[in-house]
């Protein structure tokens, strides 16, 4: 059977990675898609640096609208990323009849549902295994493996800079800005990281995830999204003697008759296994009713791991390419008829348990009055330590840190508690809440 023909939508490290891994591993990929799959067009506009990856024999263009518009190309692989001109281009693919492949997470966890409906009216695939966790096939897990589950939860370390910022910090020590800087020089952050930095692209991927696992439409208005910028060396340090690692997490959770949806530092025990994922590394834990607690484990980011999941849509589209549309696997999972309305819970009815520190008067009734607050909010403490003042402002300290652990609370009363202890006027500087998941 002739390759399906396939063209390329910017050509950078991702877009490089694909071309590669296809052509070294093209007899295998054809034995088991059960045809070629050719990259036979690409569009970038620095035409020069794409021919020196291509190579001769593919067509090379400056403009994207030319692959769209090419009646040879069955699939549009889209590698520009971002919600801009991407989205335009893989709309218009998606008119001309075209599958599309992206690795763009924000392009679907902002656009997800137009996009989708758009792709179902004209009976195309839109596959972006590459979005979530680069080279993890957890789209695929949570699509098909794990589709006799009523999912319960999913946890992951689904941002690689951010983990790798927080382990250089824990490692070594360092401040925030000080890793930030570190990351940057080594190639793991990039000159602008605020999307990393501010959970923004992994609440992209928490979105999809959130999606797929509940048959919800996509939501990213709906998450909340909070980045590692306050987190300081010290309070790793504290977690740290406490049996816990503060992991950046991207949580999505069924919950009473609604689902959350958030980003935000989490204390993680030691001695889970996601705990030590260390370095750029992701990973991404699920719970479901039949199968239990999942984890899997890989590279979350880089031309060949990304390569691996893009190419593993093509080869699904190229086995479905002639199937009827109602026999492919649904993009989100659940059937477009059967998506569920529930309810995205807002954070003042999140659930979790809590790290708390505070920078405090070492003086009598100070815990007491601290705890007396948490009480009459219906908090439940786990655990409580208070640091030696001396080891905080030097011999003669007046001032000392105090620091909690609670049992599971409701959101709002932990803020309502939390407004109560900040007016104490023996309560020094802001508190600092950094959200706690047993992950059990
Ligand atoms: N910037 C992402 C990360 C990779 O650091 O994991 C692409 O999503």
């Amino acid at each position: 059977m002739k390759p399906i023909q396939a063209g390329l939508l910017g050509i950078g490290t991702v877009g490089g990675g694909v071309f590669n891994v296809l052509r070294r591993n093209q007899p295998e990929i054809r034995r088991r898609a059960g045809r070629g799959i050719e990259i036979a067009m690409v569009a970038d506009l620095d035409t020069e640096r794409a021919r020196s990856v291509v190579g001769e024999g593919v067509t090379v263009v400056n403009d994207a609208r030319a692959v769209i518009a090419n009646p040879e190309i069955d699939i549009v692989i889209e590698l520009i990323g971002g919600y801009g001109i991407a989205r335009r281009l893989v709309l218009d693919a998606i008119e001309a009849g075209k599958h599309v492949v992206t690795a763009n997470k924000a392009l679907l966890a902002v656009h997800g549902t137009e996009i989708f409906a758009a792709a179902q009216r004209k009976g195309v695939m839109v596959a972006f295994e590459a979005a979530v966790a680069g080279g993890i096939p957890i789209i695929k897990a949570l699509r098909e493996g794990l589709t006799a589950n009523r999912i319960q939860w999913i946890a992951g370390i689904i941002n690689g800079t951010t983990n790798f910022i927080l382990s250089e910090m824990r490692d070594k020590g360092l401040d925030f800005d000080v890793a930030l800087k570190q990351a940057q020089a080594l190639g793991y952050a990039e000159a602008d990281p605020t999307f990393d930095i501010e959970g923004v692209d992994a609440a992209h991927k928490a979105t999809l995830m959130c999606a797929i696992a509940f048959g919800v439409p996509v939501q990213f208005e709906r998450a909340h999204v909070e980045g590692i910028t306050k987190l300081t060396a010290q309070d790793i340090r504290y977690a740290e003697e406490l049996g816990y690692r503060i992991k950046l997490l991207g949580i999505t959770k069924r919950s009473g008759d609604g689902i959350e949806l958030r980003v935000h530092p989490s204390l993680v025990p030691t001695r889970r296994l996601i705990a030590n994922v260390e370095g750029a590394m992701n990973a991404v834990m699920v719970q479901g009713d039949a199968v239990g607690t999942t984890l899997y484990y890989g590279k979350g980011a880089g031309a060949e791991p990304t390569a691996s999941a893009v190419i593993a849509d093509l080869v699904d589209i190229a086995r479905l390419h002639s199937a009827d549309a109602a026999q492919r696997v649904p993009y989100l999972a659940f059937q477009p008829d059967a998506m569920s309305d529930l309810r995205m819970l807002s954070m003042s009815e999140v659930v979790t348990s809590y790290y708390l520190r505070m920078r405090v008067a070492d003086e009598a009734g100070v815990l007491a009055r601290v705890t007396g607050i948490l009480a009459d909010a219906g908090i439940s403490i786990d655990a409580v330590r208070q640091r030696e003042a001396d080891e905080i402002g030097g011999e003669g300290s007046t001032q000392t840190d105090l620091i909690i652990l609670t049992h599971d609370c409701l959101e709002a009363r932990m803020d309502t508690a939390l407004a109560a202890i900040q007016k104490l006027p023996t309560v020094l500087a802001p508190v600092v809440r950094i959200r706690k998941e047993e992950l059990a």
